[in-house]
């Protein structure tokens, strides 16, 4: 089992069974031929790549927890446009990726930097950007209390990055539109269901919210599947509207969780209780599919994480580049042409 963030289809609930039981099981053959279990400590001299990106997360995981969430969201936007190609990370051209709208606020680029820095000072042009991205999301994951999941590497670095490729939907998207989004990369309603699991430790911007607090859907009311209490106590951490000046608050997606970025099925029993932060996060309640997972993942926490590691791993297969379509950079913000060192 296992998924992340946009999905919507009447699934047949046998099939939502299966995957659950499955498991990371599923997982287990390379998702392409070109990439491999432990590449880098079988095929390449950097035998203990992992364990130098594992070591470098935890040193920043230790204080500061909101990383798991920073790669989770970097994984996230750059697997789901042009694919698993690090092209996120790249500074070089007029426009690119990270500077859409979509991704204001993306943050683990220092990490980033400080892993390839400590590989390229132990083996200089073997590790990827794109497989250090996905160990050092996996690892941050794993610290947050969700299992490990198998990350097989050999990823080459993509090289270019363009803000008009950027197709995120906005956090304010019906579910319906979402599952779509997912279908489109091949990801379905049980990773989407998964995915959006990721909100347990994340935060969104007040701006995105205050429709569904004050004035749902143009109505001049809050949105009828918010239960009370939990909107009255959203409406006084969001205003209505933010003065001049005045930058637009954040808050958690799960208030339960938020601060100490941590997964917990809480996140699905907050859905099953209208307590859902986002609307995209309620509307999962709505679909028969849907409702299922999350009964099942509220009551079965071990069945959340399964089925999360299982949505990554998915998600980290998204149109790779391996052999000749793409380099292995020396600075994870430019290509080698590019790179002004
Ligand atoms: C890596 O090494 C293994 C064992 O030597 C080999 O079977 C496999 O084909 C190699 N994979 C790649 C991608 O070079
Ligand atoms: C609510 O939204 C509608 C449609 O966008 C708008 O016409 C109306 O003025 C809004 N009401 C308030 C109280 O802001």
């Amino acid at each position: 089992m296992g998924r992340l963030v946009y999905v919507a289809f009447p699934l047949i609930i046998s099939f939502a069974v299966f995957s659950l039981c499955q498991g990371v099981a599923a997982a287990a053959a390379p998702p392409h031929p070109n990439l491999q279990w432990h590449y880098y400590e079988f095929n390449t001299t950097c035998r203990y790549a992992e364990e130098y990106v594992r070591h470098q997360v935890k040193l920043i995981y230790d204080h500061d927890k909101s990383i798991t969430a920073k790669l989770l969201r970097l994984v996230y936007s750059d697997c789901f446009v042009t694919g698993c190609d690090a092209s996120i990370l790249l500074d070089e051209g007029p426009n690119p990726e990270k500077r859409a709208p979509q991704n204001r606020g993306l943050g683990g680029f220092v990490l980033i930097d400080k892993i390839k820095t400590v590989l390229e000072s132990r083996c200089p042009g073997i590790v990827s950007c794109a497989d250090i991205l996905h160990l050092a999301a996996r690892d941050a994951v794993k610290m947050a209390g969700a299992p490990g999941y198998p990350v097989f590497t050999g990823r080459k670095d993509g090289m270019k990055s363009d803000a008009a490729s950027v197709d995120l939907p906005s956090p304010s998207i019906s579910w319906q539109d979402a599952l779509t989004y997912f279908k489109s990369r091949d990801l379905d309603v049980i990773d989407l269901t998964t995915l959006l699991g990721a909100h347990t430790l994340g935060q969104t911007h007040c701006s995105h919210i205050v429709d569904r607090l004050y004035n749902h859907s143009g109505t001049g009311n809050s949105d009828p599947s918010m239960d009370a209490t939990f909107r009255d106590y959203m409406r006084k951490l969001c205003p209505p509207k933010t003065k001049k000046g005045q930058h637009d608050p954040l808050v958690f997606l799960n208030p339960e969780s938020g601060s100490d970025y941590t997964f917990r099925e809480s996140y699905y029993n907050r859905i099953l209780r209208d307590e859902a932060v986002l609307e995209i996060d309620q509307q999962l309640l709505n679909g028969d599919d849907t409702k299922e997972i999350i009964g099942e993942f509220a009551d079965g926490f071990e069945d959340f994480r399964r089925t999360f590691a299982e949505s990554m791993y998915k998600m980290g297969n998204i149109n790779i580049l391996t052999g000749n379509q793409g380099q292995i950079r020396q600075n994870c913000r430019f290509t080698n042409k590019g790179n002004p060192n």
